[in-house]
């Protein structure tokens, strides 16, 4: 988080307390936000080749869980199969997190839920040792040392395009090193396509999007004790085409200051100057492929729409 330089930026991961939580689920629902939609259809077509190629005894690392909804028709399809399921989300909000682990848990009374309040570093470490535990108790409960596990990690949604590059290489990096050869990573990404679809996507009519970005000011407000007037501030999102993602900003409306009271600080900006709040990568199949490659990954198979707006790649450790 930085409002003191010249490029003021403030992570995306901020994005997401409870009311920005709840504003995500409604821009999912947007006519103009295709992203859920597309991949929610992709995993409905292709859930039964993923549950072949798993094993009978799945523990699914989910990272970024939000509302659960799409792994809802993963986790259906793996309990039609008769297959024993461990799911492990790892959400930043807690609030999000303990509500889907509920609901899910009365959808699928028999699978093994357990929720990691956390950000994607840590909540790897503790789901990989939740696994072990996991795996040590059935071992012991059903007297047989052989039972063989798949992992499946998700990370869904195209949030990997949050990430610049070198981030989403040492957060593939740190997943490949918890997996064995026979578990998968499955990863949805958003692709590159004609500028007016992403643009309004990220800029839907009912201004969502817009209540969404502008949340992270009413958050400092509430948590740091900000003086953010949202009125002075502007939602915008445009596609950087040479960079491949969208943006998103919040521009000052007027010249002002601003006071945080847990920094005990001020800061100034200028009219028409941006606070830069979300990147959002957009991938060709070629760099995914090389992504993958990079991180130790081989593709195991490409999931994708008729449009070509979204893929989901299975990738498997090479
Ligand atoms: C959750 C990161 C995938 O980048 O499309 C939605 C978040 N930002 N509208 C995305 C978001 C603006 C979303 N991800």
């Amino acid at each position: 988080m930085c409002l003191a330089s010249k490029n003021k930026y403030l992570s995306p991961k901020y994005l997401y307390d409870k009311v920005g939580s709840q504003l995500f689920e409604q821009i999912c629902i947007q006519p103009e936000y295709y992203l859920t939609r597309t991949e929610a259809s992709i995993l409905s077509k292709y859930a039964p080749v993923i549950s072949k190629l798993l094993g009978n005894n799945i523990h699914i690392i989910e990272l970024g869980s939000g509302s659960s909804s799409k792994t809802a028709i993963l986790l259906s399809h793996f309990s039609s199969q008769k297959k024993r399921i461990y799911y492990f989300p790892i959400d930043i909000s807690s609030t999000i997190l303990t509500e889907s682990a509920q609901r899910l848990k009365s959808q699928f009374p028999k699978a093994s839920i357990v929720g990691i309040a956390s950000d994607y570093n840590m909540g790897i470490d503790r789901a990989a040792a939740e696994c072990k535990v996991a795996e040590k108790e059935e071992k012991k409960k059903n007297n047989d040392d052989d039972i063989s596990y798949t992992k499946l990690v998700l990370f869904l949604g195209s949030s990997i395009g949050n990430f610049e590059l070198i981030e989403a290489r040492s957060l593939l990096r740190s997943v490949r090193q918890r997996l064995n050869a026979s578990d998968f990573l499955l990863l949805g990404f958003d692709l590159q396509k004609d500028e007016s679809v992403l643009k309004a996507a990220y800029n839907d009519k009912a201004g969502m999007t817009a209540k969404f970005n502008l949340n992270l000011l009413a958050r400092i407000n509430r948590e740091l004790g900000g003086n953010f007037d949202l009125e002075k501030f502007e939602h915008y999102a445009f596609y950087n085409l040479e960079q491949h993602r969208m943006e998103m900003h919040l521009i000052s409306k007027i010249d002002q200051q601003l006071y945080i009271g847990a920094l005990g600080k001020t800061f100034s900006l200028k009219k028409g100057e941006s606070i830069h709040t979300e990147n959002s990568y957009k991938y060709s199949l070629n760099q995914i492929a090389a992504l993958a490659e990079d991180c130790g990954f081989g593709i195991e198979k490409n999931f994708t729409d008729k449009k070509r707006w979204f893929n989901l790649a299975l990738l498997s450790p090479s």
